[in-house]
């Protein structure tokens, strides 16, 4: 991972001193002022609320332009990735750093067919959920205790990353299916050697004792797609975490069940549910959806048009564009004709991109605004979209722990406040306290 040291310094004038602060620049011309030593050198920190404006890391794994609509992983352009590749190369991609021979293919997939299954201990975990769990809850408890049937894996994670990352990626698309069947109360399904990464997952998510799943290899292609879409996406909040949690030291799959905790939230992947729950309401309302843009644009309401906007994205969001040219394919290819719901989502995104609000705060559709009429149309329900949304972030997650562990300049991640509490005050015994202390 290199940067290019500038002989350039930004110059911040303080209580009367000037103090000068080195500058960085990425590969991609982005700058940075490096402000560690900031508050050794004057005594102030910086305050940045949802980092908005900080970098946390140096990283070589996926570049981002927001202004331009641009994703890269490792170097690769989204589109052809997605367009060429099956998730199980771009999951390699992303974890090693290069695409694989077809030597490095074949051993990684022969390593995702033996590691699929899970200790026979941990399926009886599931049985102890309620009926109605929320399968990000199971997804993320699981994976926090594949640690103590794989302990192996957490004493020296760096040996052998090819296995590691197999390992997880594996058993997660297992503990994900299987998570389904327990809400459905239905028999679970085991992992096949036989079937590709995308296709065992559909088998063990839609096979049944009474009716047997055919694997559909255009629903196969389209689950590729969407999950290279998801693979990693650079500091977004959930793999912030992992990296956060990682950098006290704790081992990988603790650091990635946090992760998945960050991820379930509505404001980031929780937002691929939020938006079929909210083009159903708006088809069972008869189809009205300007109630809700007006709703979104009102600064008394809280509702958001779920789907649109990104931190980051300011133009367009490039995995939307791919994702809404395959709901059209998928849906053709699956002889549904007229899905009422992609025909909303299609008027609901055309009055937003013309509506001032929207295109004053450059608020585009999100790579969640197209992804769950893909998943419905295969049968996925909408608690699922989100785990979906997980499977596709895994490698994205180890990959970045891996460079955090890896990288001489980690340290645990702790940042500093503003106390803006009650200042020193004379303790109160209990007898003379009157609650308005
Ligand atoms: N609908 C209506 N107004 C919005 C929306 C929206 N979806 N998103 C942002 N705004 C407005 C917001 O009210 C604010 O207006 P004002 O300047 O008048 O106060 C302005 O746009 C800036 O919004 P912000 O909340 O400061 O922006 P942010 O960068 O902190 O938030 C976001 C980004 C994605 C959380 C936000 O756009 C949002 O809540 N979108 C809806 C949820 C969603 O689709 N999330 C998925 C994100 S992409 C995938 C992922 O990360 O997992």
């Amino acid at each position: 991972m290199s940067d290019m040291q500038t002989d350039k310094k930004a110059k911040i004038e303080l209580d009367g001193k000037v103090f000068e602060l080195p500058i960085i620049e990425g590969m991609e011309g982005e700058k940075a002022i490096d402000i560690r030593s900031l508050r050794a050198q004057t005594g102030y920190i910086t305050l940045d609320s949802g980092y908005m404006n900080t970098g946390s890391c140096r990283s070589g794994i996926t570049f981002l332009d927001g202004e331009r609509g641009i994703l890269q992983y490792r170097g690769y352009a989204i589109e052809e990735l997605a367009e060429h590749c099956t998730f199980v190369e771009v999951a390699y991609l992303l974890v090693h750093g290069n695409l694989p021979t077809p030597a490095q293919l074949r051993n990684f997939s022969e390593m995702l067919g033996r590691f699929a299954m899970i200790h026979e201990d941990m399926v009886h975990f599931f049985d102890r959920f309620p009926p109605y769990a929320s399968p990000m809850s199971i997804l993320s408890s699981m994976v926090n205790s594949l640690c103590n049937f794989y302990p192996e894996m957490t004493e020296n994670p760096l040996d052998n990353i090819d296995a590691m990352a197999a390992r997880l990626l594996s058993k997660v698309r297992t503990i994900a299916a299987f998570s389904y069947k327990k809400t459905m109360g239905h028999p679970v399904v085991y992992p096949r050697h036989d079937l590709s990464y995308c296709a065992n997952f559909l088998n063990m998510m839609f096979d049944s004792p009474v009716a047997p799943y055919e694997i559909n290899d255009k629903v196969v292609a389209a689950l590729n797609k969407l999950l290279i879409l998801h693979g990693d996406h650079e500091q977004n909040c959930s793999t912030s975490t992992v990296r956060l949690v990682g950098s006290a030291r704790v081992n990988l799959y603790a650091s990635i069940s946090a992760g998945i905790s960050a991820l379930w939230g509505p404001l980031h992947g929780g937002a691929n549910q939020a938006v079929m729950e909210m083009l159903e309401t708006i088809h069972a309302e008869g189809g009205g959806y300007r109630k809700f843009i007006e709703k979104a644009k009102d600064p008394n309401d809280p509702f958001r048009l779920v789907g649109f906007g990104h931190r980051v994205y300011k133009t367009h969001d490039p995995r939307s564009r791919i994702l809404k040219q395959a709901s059209e394919d998928v849906l053709a290819s699956m002889n549904v004709v007229d899905d009422p719901l992609l025909e909303i989502a299609k008027e609901l995104e055309e009055v937003a991109l013309r509506d001032d609000y929207f295109i004053e705060r450059n608020l585009y559709p999100n790579v969640d605004f197209y992804s769950g009429i893909i998943y419905r149309a295969m049968g996925i329900p909408a608690n699922m979209f989100t785990v979906m949304f997980a499977l596709g972030r895994l490698p994205g997650w180890i990959a970045h722990w891996m460079e955090m562990w890896n990288d001489p300049d980690t340290r645990i991640g702790r940042p500093r406040q503003i106390y803006v509490g009650p200042q020193l005050k004379p303790f109160v015994p209990m007898a003379e306290r009157t609650g308005n202390e």
